[in-house]
């Protein structure tokens, strides 16, 4: 019998503040029912100045290693659009936080939000040549448009970590992929932003023409039709998304592929289909999470369904802008309850703290010069982990109460705080 590869554990980390999109939406004079309906959106995770996409994924990857020992990983990947250096992989800085091993490989993954997905192949790969190592893949984004913008009410930050194996108690990764990459420029970040530009509709048709292309390839290698999945999970710009892909699909790619569907218009009928529905429950309220997302709609699932799914086939469909995507599939592991965080991942998203837009807008803003100079973070409420400031261009992190005790408590977004003295990382090698 062939061995199995898949996902041993899963878990997730978004911020501890959000907006409302029904105030946001009056505050820029739309009808919230754009949002909550149009969009599917409830409302998004804001990061906080002492967040960013390393301590949002080591505060994801912390529960979860925590089940392991420390030197079990033999590579740390981390799949992100928001990176904080061109040279340095975000991974380093995750593997010391958690204190792995120093024994092991890090990567940074970059292709929009579809690199957790060619981290998640890649790491199959590799632990099925290497049956007793494990690869801890962490997918983190911030999704940043810019306050007033049509993409403002998609924004949202989240991460994701997930360690891969070859005795997955939580999901087997069991079918052949449909791929597809095509040179287009639908949603891009250039170096020099920190916003996204984004052809909006443009980029909503891309996922629905990639959709087609990775679906019929799947099909093709696979064998697999309609029927034989029980849930699917799509990636999740905003939750109306994936009801209008997914609507598609049950409709019947082969009419898409005819020219039926092709002018962006929604078959009739749609409504939130029960094969889709857990799945959609986080994003709702943490928005997009970009290369986290899909798979934040794979913790939602599990954690949200009321129906044992092991054993159930879940197919799942990703996208990158740029673009490149996938769709595969996975059969639930049986027993893969016992593996969830769902109390854990429930109390994150209740004891957030709601921004009023004002003060949203405050952190969105936020920056931190960039002249070299002893700068730390204000003080707010973060996970695990906070990035604690800069010494002479270095990012420095640690322990959140390690370094939160160096600033005075919330010194507020424009306020200056004691300067800091960490040269180090304050961490806990294992
Ligand atoms: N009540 C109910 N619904 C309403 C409404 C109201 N009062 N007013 C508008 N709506 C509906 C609209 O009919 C529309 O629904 P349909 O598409 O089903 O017709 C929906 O609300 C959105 O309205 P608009 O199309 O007018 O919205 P917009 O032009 O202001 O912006 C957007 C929408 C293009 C998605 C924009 O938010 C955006 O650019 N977002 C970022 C890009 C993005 O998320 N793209 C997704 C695919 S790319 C990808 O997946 C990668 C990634 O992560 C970025």
């Amino acid at each position: 019998m062939a061995m199995a590869a898949g996902i041993d554990g899963i878990s997730f980390y978004s911020s501890q503040y959000f907006v409302d999109l029904r105030k946001l939406a009056d505050a820029r004079g739309v009808d919230p029912a754009k949002y909550a309906e149009g969009l599917g959106q409830l409302s998004m995770g804001v990061v906080p100045p002492d967040e960013d996409v390393i301590t949002l994924g080591a505060s994801a990857a912390a529960p979860l290693v925590s089940r392991y020992q420390a030197d079990e990983f033999d590579i740390v990947m981390f799949a992100t659009e928001s990176g904080v250096d061109e040279s340095k992989a975000g991974a380093i800085y995750i593997r010391h936080l958690l204190g792995l091993s120093r024994e092991c490989r890090v990567v940074e993954l970059k292709q929009a939000c579809y690199s957790s997905t060619v981290g998640l192949q890649l790491a199959l790969s590799y632990v099925r040549a290497h049956p007793n190592r494990k690869v801890l893949l962490v997918a983190s984004d911030i999704a940043r448009y810019g306050l007033g913008t049509p993409g403002e009410p998609t924004q949202g930050c989240g991460a994701v970590a997930m360690v891969v194996s070859m005795q997955p108690r939580v999901l087997v990764v069991d079918s052949p992929s449909g791929y597809y990459t095509e040179d287009v420029m639908d949603f891009w970040r250039p170096c020099y932003s920190n916003e996204a530009f984004v052809d909006g509709k443009f980029s909503a048709k891309l996922y629905l023409a990639t959709l087609e292309h990775t679906w019929n390839a799947y099909v093709r290698k696979s064998g697999l039709k309609f029927e034989d999945h029980d849930r699917f999970c799509y990636h999740l710009p905003f939750s109306r998304m994936a009801e209008k892909a997914h609507a598609r699909l049950a409709a019947g790619v082969g009419s898409i592929v005819n020219g039926a569907n092709r002018s962006g218009e929604d078959p009739p009928g749609l409504s939130v289909d029960p094969r889709i529905a857990d799945g959609l429950i986080y994003n709702r309220v943490t928005g997009n999470s970009y290369s986290a997302s899909l798979y934040l709609g794979l913790t939602s699932l599990l954690d949200n369904s009321r129906e044992d799914l092991g054993g159930k086939r879940i197919g799942f469909f990703s996208y990158g802008s740029g673009c490149s995507a996938e769709f595969y599939s996975g059969t639930v592991s049986t027993g893969y309850r016992s593996q969830l965080f769902v109390e854990e991942h429930h109390q994150h998203l209740q004891r957030r703290t709601e921004l009023s837009v004002i003060d949203y807008e405050k952190m969105f803003q936020f920056r931190l010069p960039t002249d070299g100079g002893n700068y730390p973070t204000p003080n707010y409420r973060t996970g695990r982990f906070r990035f604690a400031g800069l010494v002479n261009h270095k990012r420095i992190y640690g322990e959140a109460e390690a370094t939160a005790a160096r600033v005075s408590p919330h010194v507020g977004i424009n306020g200056a705080a004691a300067a800091i003295s960490g040269q180090e990382l304050r961490t806990h090698d294992r």
